[in-house]
């Protein structure tokens, strides 16, 4: 069975000030049914894997560099994000893509060294709105996924978000239906390239606009996962509702 996954991503928002958020949320979910993870920025990851160990949570980057080490200023390698506690990072957000020009094939190398390093590669795909306006919606997902997601993928190493860039921080949520076309063909592809056992088990995630209000109905949806979850992710009080409505997710 594939394994459920609420993920938290907060972007860059968040100062010591909101570790309490992720005390709060271990505390109030002791034994989860759901895998948990909270990707804080990386100035909190060393802090926030301290503070959560020996609980449910567990703590993932935003991004890595492609290389283990070397000449690249401001840049954090997947061995490092190792190091400090993380278990898993997300590569390819639209946002990585759009503000820092990040291209599939540039993805696909940094999620061989997220594996490398023992990392949970959690890869983002998705379309814009008018690449959806204009029919193209599984095209733009087919290309993304064949250039991004790495030979060796694995249900253990890869999760896979399908992210529709017009629902990011919108407020605009696709119907279940475009849901559910957009997963059902993510499903067949990892089938297709990893095989039923493997591809069959990779999780799959929605994200955009994910929200109290809406998990259970998105959650229902067949090949949904889980959800990587932006701004309802920053407070426990906004997505512990969220981890509930995936717990109770048949
Ligand atoms: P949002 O962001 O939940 O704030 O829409 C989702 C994401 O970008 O992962």
């Amino acid at each position: 069975m594939t394994r459920k996954l609420a993920a938290g991503n907060w972007k860059m928002n968040g100062t010591r000030a909101a570790l309490s958020e992720l005390q709060t949320l271990a505390d109030a979910h002791p034994a989860p049914s759901v895998d948990i993870l909270i990707c804080p920025p990386a100035t909190l990851i060393l802090r926030a894997a301290d503070l959560l160990a020996g609980t449910s949570l567990r703590i993932g980057a935003q991004d890595c560099h492609a290389d283990a080490s070397g000449a690249h200023t401001g840049d954090i390698s997947a061995p490092m994000l190792a190091d400090a506690g993380a278990t898993a990072v997300i590569l390819g957000h639209s946002e990585r893509r759009e503000d820092h020009g990040e291209t599939s094939e540039m993805v696909r190398a940094k999620a061989r060294a997220a594996h490398a390093a023992g990392l949970t590669a959690i890869i983002c795909v998705g379309e814009s709105l008018a690449e959806r306006e204009a029919r193209n919606t599984l095209d733009i997902i087919g290309g993304q996924l064949a250039a991004s997601i790495p030979d060796g993928c694995t249900a253990a190493n890869t999760v896979i978000a399908y992210e529709p860039i017009w629902a990011i921080g919108t407020g605009k949520v696709p119907t279940t239906a475009q849901i559910d076309e957009v997963h059902d063909f993510i499903r067949a592809r990892m089938i297709r390239r990893f095989g039923q056992t493997e591809g069959g088990a990779i999780p799959l995630l929605y994200g955009g606009s994910v929200k109290a209000g809406n998990a259970a109905e998105i959650f229902a949806t067949d090949n949904v996962d889980g959800a990587l979850v932006g701004g309802a992710s920053l407070t426990a009080a906004d997505f512990s509702p969220i981890i509930a409505a995936l717990e109770g997710s048949a």
